[in-house]
């Protein structure tokens, strides 16, 4: 299957879980792909599974914090010099918390803030330049059901995955 042949993607939160899984699909399809992540050494393992299995350089594991804009930048940048450009932005890194709205903290709905919904926008921020110079790109902003209804439970969370409709 060759449905990303000559793409490459830049997946946050991909050193495990929903993010692993995606960089595996992806690089089966045909995709060149980066992983960033917090955590690094996980993010290596994974990177290191991928390759040995395809045989090849196909993905490139790097620090990212979602919440830096500079680890964006350098994150863009290494899609640009390692594999020529960026076609593919999966907004995945998340995190969650089942506090509801009185027993969440201020320090907790800051830091779910912060990586669900200022992370997904500086992605898009710092990808998009460099998908307007392939004249065209993805964005795939993970969202959850918690985004369409609600539970009374995990104020934040719910708070952070609301979607807008594509266009
Ligand atoms: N698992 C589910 O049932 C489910 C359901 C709906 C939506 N989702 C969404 O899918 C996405 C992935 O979830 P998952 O279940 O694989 O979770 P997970 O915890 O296994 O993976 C999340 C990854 O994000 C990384 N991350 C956390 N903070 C980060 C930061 N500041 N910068 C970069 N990376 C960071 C973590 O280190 C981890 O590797 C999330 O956005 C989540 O909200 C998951």
């Amino acid at each position: 299957m060759d449905r990303l042949k000559g793409k490459v993607a830049l997946i946050s939160g991909g050193a495990r879980g929903q993010g692993a899984a995606e960089a595996r699909l992806f690089v089966s399809e045909g995709a060149k792909v980066v992983i960033g992540d917090v955590l690094d050494d996980q993010c290596r393992k994974t990177a290191d599974e991928i390759n040995t299995v395809v045989g090849a350089k196909s993905v490139i594991p790097l620090h990212l914090d979602v919440t830096r804009g500079s680890d964006w930048r350098a994150a863009v940048e290494t899609c640009q010099r390692e594999f020529s450009g960026l076609d593919i932005l999966v907004n995945n890194a998340g995190v969650a918390s089942g506090s509801g709205i009185e027993e969440t903290t201020e320090e907790e709905w800051d830091s779910i803030v912060n990586i669900n919904q200022k992370g997904v926008w500086l992605g898009m921020k710092h990808a998009v330049p460099a998908m307007r110079k392939r004249g065209a790109g993805s964005i795939i902003n993970i969202s959850s059901v918690a985004g369409l209804i609600g539970t009374g439970r995990a104020a934040a969370y719910h708070g952070t995955k609301g979607r807008s409709p594509p266009h």
